[in-house]
């Protein structure tokens, strides 16, 4: 996998320049291989680091019909599991949302290492370029019609030319950052929290996820495969991986947890134990001439409603479009409406994330007013098929297209 230091050539061409092999990366060179446009991934790690990063695991079926565009269905389809809906706890009681019933759609539990491995393998196998531990990317004349990526590897400097370039490269890459400043705005807020997670070889507690609002904060059942589960407890942002033994882990999940689920937690050994701050962030525009920002590198949602990973899968599928429609079509809308799509899905699951997480967490420094908003906010959701509705139709994802107003307005 990947080319050596020795066989790259000094200078290379290719139609598309990809930076990050993460999941948006790889799943952009698989739709453009499959529709034949050259491409070239540089990533700066290596595989097995890529590899060894933990996590989503909730795919929306646009995601999945993504993967079998992109020539990697089959695993998913055979080893994924397929989620009719959610289960919210609170006041020691269980509540399902019924996103098959409500919505007619369900979600696909498939976690983002096995999506990553599944493009890998393909890629590898097809034989397109990857060159991982490629470093010192720098972007180059994306305003302009020849855009140039620079890099190092083994030592030696390599210079990549192409027709655009894809940024890929998650929140702390360096395409966002080769923007100029005053040509990009950016939204965020950060929460006061973070999450920990747990990965550990044990069965899942229950069928579905659960997602619990508790007065010690929120925890959530998860699960990647029948005999492999993923559980998470909201922590001050302050605390260290280090002082959360796996006993202490167990204990106050069951503690934040319904008695009926918390006497089915089966416990075991961490595999991983980490701790992520959760924060919503936006970039507006996502293209700057040539380069087109996508996934992480443009926009993060806290994990709350498993947004993250399917929001840069639907980036990457207007990209692919943008591209086929370029190459094959010469046709230049897709590229002009590339930021707009985006951004109108984006701006959507923003809102849902942030709307799940402040119903779901305790906030610090919250009075009795704020505390019985949510608690009300509760019942209502769980008591109203409206709001249900809502809550189930966000989470299966909202479509891909724009509505008719956006599309109409492209033409102006
Ligand atoms: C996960 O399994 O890692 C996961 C699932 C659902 C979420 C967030 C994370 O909302």
């Amino acid at each position: 996998m990947g080319s050596s230091p020795s066989t790259s050539p000094t200078r290379t061409r290719t139609q598309v320049a990809i930076i990050g092999a993460g999941p948006s990366g790889l799943l952009l060179g698989q739709l453009l291989h499959e529709a034949g446009i050259d491409n070239m991934i540089l990533e700066l790690r290596s595989p097995d680091y890529v590899l060894s990063r933990i996590r989503a695991g909730v795919l929306e079926q646009t995601t999945v019909e993504l993967l079998e565009q992109a020539g990697v269905g089959a695993r998913v389809r055979r080893d994924g599991l397929r989620h009719g809906g959610t289960e919210l706890a609170f006041d020691g009681q269980l509540h399902r949302i019924d996103f098959e019933h409500l919505t007619g759609r369900c979600v696909t539990v498939y976690g983002q290492t096995e999506v990553t491995r599944d493009l890998m393998e393909r890629r590898a196998a097809v034989g397109a370029p990857t060159v991982y531990e490629a470093e010192g990317v720098s972007l180059h004349g994306f305003d302009g019609d020849a855009p140039v990526v620079r890099y190092r590897r083994g030592g030696v400097e390599h210079e990549l030319r192409c027709d655009y370039i894809a940024g890929c490269d998650g929140f702390h890459g360096a395409s966002r950052a080769s923007v100029p400043a005053g040509a990009i705005a950016t939204h965020e807020k950060v929460y006061p929290f973070g999450w920990l997670g747990l990965l550990a070889n044990v069965p899942p507690a229950r069928h579905e996820l659960v997602y619990a609002n508790h007065a010690r904060g929120f925890a959530l059942c998860s699960q990647r495969s029948l005999t492999l589960s993923r559980y998470y407890l909201q922590v001050p942002l302050q605390d260290k991986v280090t002082q959360w033994s796996d006993d202490a882990f167990w204990d106050e999940l069951r503690r934040r947890l319904p008695s009926e689920v918390a006497d089915r937690v089966v416990t075991g050994a961490s595999i991983e134990k980490s701790i992520a701050p959760l924060r919503s962030f936006v970039t507006e525009p996502m293209r700057f001439g040539r380069l087109f920002l996508a996934g992480d590198a443009a926009h993060i949602v806290p994990p709350t409603g498993a947004k993250g990973l399917n929001l840069a899968a639907s980036d990457v599928g207007f990209l692919a479009a943008a591209m086929r429609e370029h190459y094959l079509e010469r046709s230049d809308a897709g590229i002009a409406a590339y930021s707009q799509r985006c951004l109108s899905r984006v701006w959507k699951a923003e809102r849902f994330s942030w709307w799940f997480t402040t119903l779901m967490h305790k906030f610090p420094d919250t009075g009795t007013f704020d505390q019985r908003m949510q608690h009300a906010e509760l019942e209502y959701l769980v008591g109203s098929s409206a709001a249900s509705t809502a809550l189930a139709e966000n989470y299966v994802g909202l479509p891909l297209e724009p509505s008719r107003a956006t599309a109409s307005s492209l033409h102006h």
